[in-house]
């Protein structure tokens, strides 16, 4: 049997992510002229593009502010958006810690900090502060989104957010979500979340 080729399950990925996402945030976000999202733990940032549609479809123009621990991806990250994006929507990809996010003071007050497969299971204590340096950075609308590659990680993370007063404002599991072969229990995008400041 024929393999599906990586770049198109990366498009069917993005294509279902794009769905949850409207779905998800539509109800809670506030039409504005300018909306901005920091996008936390973003690695090479492969949705931006389909953040950039959504926030679109809510404002006149956009910034995406991404940051990683990791400078290759990162790297790749600038080069591909810089290009990609349409004129609306701005972007910048920098290498920082999301927890020393305090530390940044040109991110300012974002409309949505977003965490794709967020990675709370595997550093309890990094992923915390990083949560609630995200909750104090986010405008006070601001929402949250998180998603979770597997159910115990999305509800140990659901929980640490409840604890530092994020109120949970809606959630989508993703029926269709497609299973890592090299991550057994793992598929991508499996939780969304959306949170709001307690
Ligand atoms: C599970 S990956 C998710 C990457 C990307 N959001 C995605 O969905 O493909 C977790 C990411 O967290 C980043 N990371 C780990 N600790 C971090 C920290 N303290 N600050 C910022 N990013 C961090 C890793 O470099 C990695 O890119």
């Amino acid at each position: 049997m024929a393999h599906t080729p990586f770049h198109e399950l990366l498009q069917s990925d993005l294509a279902k992510l794009e769905k949850n996402l409207r779905d998800l945030i539509d109800p809670h976000l506030e039409t504005k002229d300018h909306l901005s999202l920091l996008n936390l733990a973003c690695g090479r940032a492969d949705e931006t593009g389909v953040l950039a549609k959504v926030l679109a479809e809510k404002s006149k123009s956009a910034h995406i502010q991404g940051l990683d621990i990791r400078a290759p991806e990162i790297g790749q990250a600038n080069s591909r958006w810089k290009k990609e994006l349409e004129e609306k929507t701005s972007s910048d990809f920098i290498v920082h810690r999301g927890d020393r996010l305090l530390d940044l003071q040109e991110v300012g007050t974002p409309d949505i900090a977003f965490l794709r497969h967020q990675n709370y299971w595997n550093d309890k204590p990094v992923w915390t502060a990083i949560f609630d340096q995200a909750l104090e950075r986010l405008n006070e609308e601001g929402l949250l989104v998180i998603t979770s590659y597997f159910n115990k990680e999305h509800a140990l993370a659901s929980k640490a957010l409840e604890q530092l007063g994020a109120i949970q404002v809606g959630s989508i599991v993703n029926p269709n979500s497609r299973t890592l072969i090299d991550a057994p229990g793992k598929s991508v995008d499996k939780h969304l979340a959306v949170f709001k400041k307690g």
